[in-house]
């Protein structure tokens, strides 16, 4: 194929630091995804360039303008966090190129550009059913402690006003993003003595916090441990130990989710990866491409606007269940399940037990 018939898609992903698992399952998704569909759509050969922005706003930035303007991309992906998400915003809205977010999960971010489109989740739409679910189960007293950044405060302020709408109290703490240390707080948790305790930290964190969890006797306390399924997250879960059996968490995927789709992208998943299971951010990963894959076939391989266009109001199966494309907010529109933490052939899993469904960001939803 010549240069113009070609579609290059920038992925910028956080390869390397503290965040690299989330690179590391949105890489495989996407790969395995061009594996399975083929690289040419449309008649044109699908490229995919992925490059490293080590978790740092300031790289990812940069990045997306070289993607653009060396390489001409017609789509970038990625945004591993919220300020990878937020900081080329301007640039996709300034070049009109349309920015696919598989990962990053605070409400505002599809504000940010009407080139923005996610398939990943927001956490007010991951955390409402939380609320909900301990409101109806006997928990009256929460204490929450998130990381302290755009999605950990949606976490907190949408289950502090689902919580206390149902007559339930609640103390909010927050520990700060970069190299935290739990102790402090959960010493503060343990002496509290809540029903239960509601946690956000972003994918790939969740291993240190049981850690430091079971360390300071939480584990044998009684206090429940709630949340969006961020702690639990299905890349580190099998590892964490027996201090994990029990979290209740409510989130959009889960690699134990029943359904024919599921199987068979684990399957998949597992055979290209060395056993590696995927986890939400790799589902955000696999349903992006496919959400390039089928807007590209409507534009005939063109990018720009009509590529985002296109992708409005898009509707599939995915690994997760039925999703869409909400056509005025660009999120997605989604199941949430709630879930238990169990031991299932051995293994750890986030076994659904519950289902909400066709939810979708309620911050958005209330405008
Ligand atoms: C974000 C990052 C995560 O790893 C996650 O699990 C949820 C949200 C974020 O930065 O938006």
């Amino acid at each position: 194929a010549s240069a113009q018939e070609t579609v290059k898609i920038g992925l910028i992903l956080p390869m390397t630091g503290p965040f690299a698992s989330t690179g590391r399952q949105i890489e495989a998704a996407a790969k395995l995804y061009m594996q399975q569909k083929g690289d040419t759509v449309a008649g044109k050969k699908i490229q995919l360039i992925v490059k490293d922005d080590t978790g740092t706003a300031d790289v990812t930035k940069r990045l997306a303008q070289e993607l653009i303007v060396n390489d001409k991309i017609a789509v970038m992906a990625g945004f591993g966090l919220t300020p990878l998400a937020l900081a080329p915003a301007p640039l996709a809205t300034q070049a009109k190129v349309p920015a696919v977010v598989m990962a990053a999960a605070t409400a505002t971010i599809t504000e940010a550009s009407p080139y923005i489109v996610r398939t990943s989740f927001t956490l007010p739409q991951a955390t409402v059913p939380m609320a909900e679910w301990a409101a109806q189960n006997g928990i009256k007293k929460v204490a929450t402690l998130v990381s302290d950044y755009g999605p950990g405060i949606d976490a907190e302020k949408a289950f502090t006003s689902a919580f206390t709408a149902k007559g339930g109290q609640v103390e909010n703490l927050r520990v700060p993003l970069a190299n935290p240390d739990f102790s402090p707080f959960l010493q503060k948790v343990a002496d509290a003595k809540p029903d239960a305790l509601f946690v956000f930290v972003p994918s790939g964190i969740g291993a240190q916090f049981m850690k430091q969890f079971v360390e300071r006797g939480l584990d044998k306390s009684g206090i429940k441990l709630i949340g969006p399924g961020d702690v639990t997250d299905d890349d580190l879960l099998n590892n964490m130990g027996d201090v994990a059996l029990g979290a209740i968490t409510t989130q959009h995927y889960s690699a134990a989710h029943d359904s024919p789709e599921n199987k068979a992208f684990v399957e998949a998943f597992k055979k290209a990866n060395n056993g590696m299971r995927p986890n939400f951010m790799a589902v955000g990963g696999y349903d992006d491409m496919h959400l390039i894959y089928e807007g590209l076939k409507k534009t005939n391989g063109a990018g720009g606007q009509a590529l985002i266009d296109a992708m409005k109001g898009m509707s599939w199966t995915s690994p997760r269940g039925p999703v869409s494309i909400d056509p005025q907010t660009r999120d997605i529109i989604q199941n949430i399940y709630v879930r238990k933490v169990e031991r299932k052939d051995g293994e750890l899993y986030n076994v659904e037990f519950a289902t909400i469904p066709n939810v979708k960001d309620p911050v958005k939803a209330a405008k």
